[in-house]
């Protein structure tokens, strides 16, 4: 009888447990969803000047010209920006599966993506361009047919290269396929020009190659879920706006400057 009593008392504790945590699981879903005053932004902070992580950023640990536009964008709306940071190939997913609401990226508008999001006006303009060591005897894309080329996973360099049908070696982190470089293991990197110019800035002995015959103009925007009209004509009203009175011009500015790791 006592016995009984003990699992049965377990037992209610194990119930009064389980329910306080769906009931704070559920408080948790509520603030963080995409309802109400916020605008949730997936980012990943691997891409200066556009995101980074860095000590005082502009929303919590993150700056970058991506991080100044999100704040911006819904200051304008009445509300409050949050960054979810994460792996570059996880942000369309994230953004279908209703993990964030918009992805700011620097991500280039492509047909492919096209097809899986929707993007908002275009807010800058970029090209690929090749990393390489000072003495380097590349001087166009042809030239790295027979070199140890590097990109980062999932980025618009990848693809490029892809279609030149040049053979490489893929790396998460834009840092990383840069040390490879430094580290004379590769011969060159292939990503977007303004990160390029940091990574040229603040390494020693890199250089910036450009070929504009073998690659074109990009166009970076926000994307959203497919379909989200309402956040899509928030964003696009703001961006606009930012465009016509120069705010992101200033942001480009202020952030190519900066000091940035
Ligand atoms: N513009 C390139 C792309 O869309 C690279 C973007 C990388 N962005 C980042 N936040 N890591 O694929």
């Amino acid at each position: 009888m006592k016995k009984l009593t003990k699992i049965l008392s377990i037992m209610l504790v194990i119930a009064m447990a389980v329910g306080c945590f769906a009931a704070c699981g559920k408080k948790e879903a509520d603030n963080g969803g995409s309802e109400g005053n916020s605008i949730k932004f997936g980012t990943n902070a691997e891409f200066p000047p556009f995101e980074y992580v860095t000590q005082d950023g502009t929303i919590g640990e993150f700056d970058g010209i991506d991080i100044a536009i999100a704040k911006q964008i819904a200051e304008e709306n009445g509300m409050e920006a949050t960054i979810d940071n994460m792996e570059f190939d996880s942000l369309i997913i994230a953004l279908q599966n209703g993990q964030v609401d918009a992805v700011i990226a620097g991500m280039t508008v492509t047909e492919e993506r096209a097809e899986a999001v929707d993007f908002s006006t275009p807010y800058y303009t970029a090209t690929q361009v090749m990393i390489v060591k000072e003495d380097s005897d590349i001087t166009c894309a042809e030239d790295m047919a027979d070199k140890k080329i590097v990109v980062i996973q999932g980025y618009t360099g990848e693809t490029c290269v892809q279609d030149m049908n040049y053979e490489y070696e893929a790396f998460k982190k834009g840092t990383e396929a840069i040390m490879e470089l430094v580290n004379g293991k590769c011969d060159v990197v292939v990503i977007d020009s303004a990160t390029a110019q940091k990574y040229v800035d603040d390494n020693e002995g890199l250089k910036i190659v450009e070929d504009p015959n073998a690659f074109e103009s990009e166009e970076y925007a926000i994307a959203v879920k497919k379909g989200n009209e309402e956040l899509l004509e928030k964003i696009n009203a703001a961006i606009e706006k930012m465009i016509e009175d120069g705010t992101i011009s200033e942001f480009a500015a202020k952030y190519v400057d900066a000091d940035v790791e």
